[in-house]
């Protein structure tokens, strides 16, 4: 099932009304952030607009804004315009990451469409994600405090993929190196994004910390799940270049100590199945973990929407 139907799911089968209400909210609040992300990107540089806009109309899970507008829904928001242009910066955030990724993984397929540096070249797509992150600070402008969340979270994702960077270069991807990466590059966004939904509720400070914890571990699971796609799947199933990983000497598999001849070593691991079925078992503990603490949230539909977007990160098949 793809992340973008479970909103159409009735719950046991049965739509109550309540669970009706809170669907027509989140859905609500999913069409509201693409159009406030499409409409934000517009500039009369061409260039600029037409690919942002490239990027953002490929698609995209949008796990991370789903989990947004989630975490305050579960909380007991209810005024769902509030949420939005917050849900949209932390998309914005994501987006601009993978368009400055691509460049650096000399990825040409994003999103089942050619990269915005395939089709527009280096200079301009490095150019569209340094747009996209300025975009966020004007959508985050009004939210005080808040920014400094996102703010934190963005420093960690740009800290990680340099980390992840130089561990390449010094051939030094130890799982300790390993976790520390993606902790940061993927994991700590997903973190802010609960943890923003929660505060813009006005949630207490220890619902604040569950899902703080619930978006840290999806966030890490999310990320291994990535590398083990990137190594069993293909570019047209992705809608990436798939492969990267292993090719450039990093992922869940370059853990995997190899003396002398590290990339040979890890292939003939991952060929094995080693590799995939450890990585399997980590994330299925982590969503184990960010799942428990979500037991002191009120029992709302939401709660389980948020438990069942963590499975889906475990099944997803792109
Ligand atoms: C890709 O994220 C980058 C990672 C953190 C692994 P997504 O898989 O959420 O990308 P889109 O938004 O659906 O394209
Ligand atoms: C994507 O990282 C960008 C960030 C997480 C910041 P990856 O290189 O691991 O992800 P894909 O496979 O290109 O989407
Ligand atoms: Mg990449």
């Amino acid at each position: 099932m793809a992340i973008q139907e479970i909103s159409t799911l009735p719950k046991n089968g049965v739509y109550t009304e309540k669970t009706a209400a809170s669907l027509h909210l989140l859905d609500q609040g999913l069409q509201a952030v693409e159009k406030l992300m499409y409409d934000v990107v517009a500039s009369d540089v061409t260039v600029l607009r037409d690919a942002s806009r490239h990027i953002l109309q490929a698609g995209g899970k949008r796990i991370r804004p789903r989990m947004v507008l989630l975490s305050y829904l579960a909380c007991g928001g209810r005024d769902i315009e509030r949420v939005i242009p917050v849900a949209s910066a932390v998309e914005l955030v994501h987006t601009a990451s993978v368009v400055h990724d691509d460049i650096n993984d000399h990825g040409i397929v994003r999103r089942g469409r050619p990269s915005v540096n395939s089709i527009w070249g280096r200079t301009f797509a490095l150019l569209t994600g340094d747009f996209l992150f300025t975009k966020v600070y004007e959508l985050m402008a009004p939210f005080g405090d808040l920014n400094i969340l996102l703010a934190d979270a963005t420093i960690a994702l740009v800290e990680g993929e340099t980390l992840q960077a130089s561990a390449v270069k010094d051939n030094n991807f130890t799982r300790q190196v390993y976790y520390d990466i993606i902790a940061r590059k993927t994991a700590a966004l997903f973190k802010s994004g609960a943890m923003l939904g929660a505060k813009l509720a006005n949630a207490p400070a220890s619902y604040v910390e569950v899902l703080g914890n619930y978006g840290f571990n999806l966030g890490l699971a999310f990320q291994i799940i990535d590398d083990v796609l990137d190594l069993t799947g293909n570019t047209e199933q992705l809608g990436k270049t798939a492969g990267i990983d292993l090719e450039q000497g990093r992922g869940f598999a370059a853990v995997y100590e190899g003396g002398q001849d590290l990339m040979e070593s890890i292939k003939r691991k991952v060929l094995k199945g080693d590799v995939l079925q450890e990585a399997r078992e980590q994330a299925q503990q982590l969503i184990d973990m960010a799942v428990i603490g979500l037991n002191i949230l009120p029992e709302t539909p939401e709660r389980d929407d948020l438990i069942d977007l963590s499975h889906l990160v475990i099944d997803r098949t792109h």
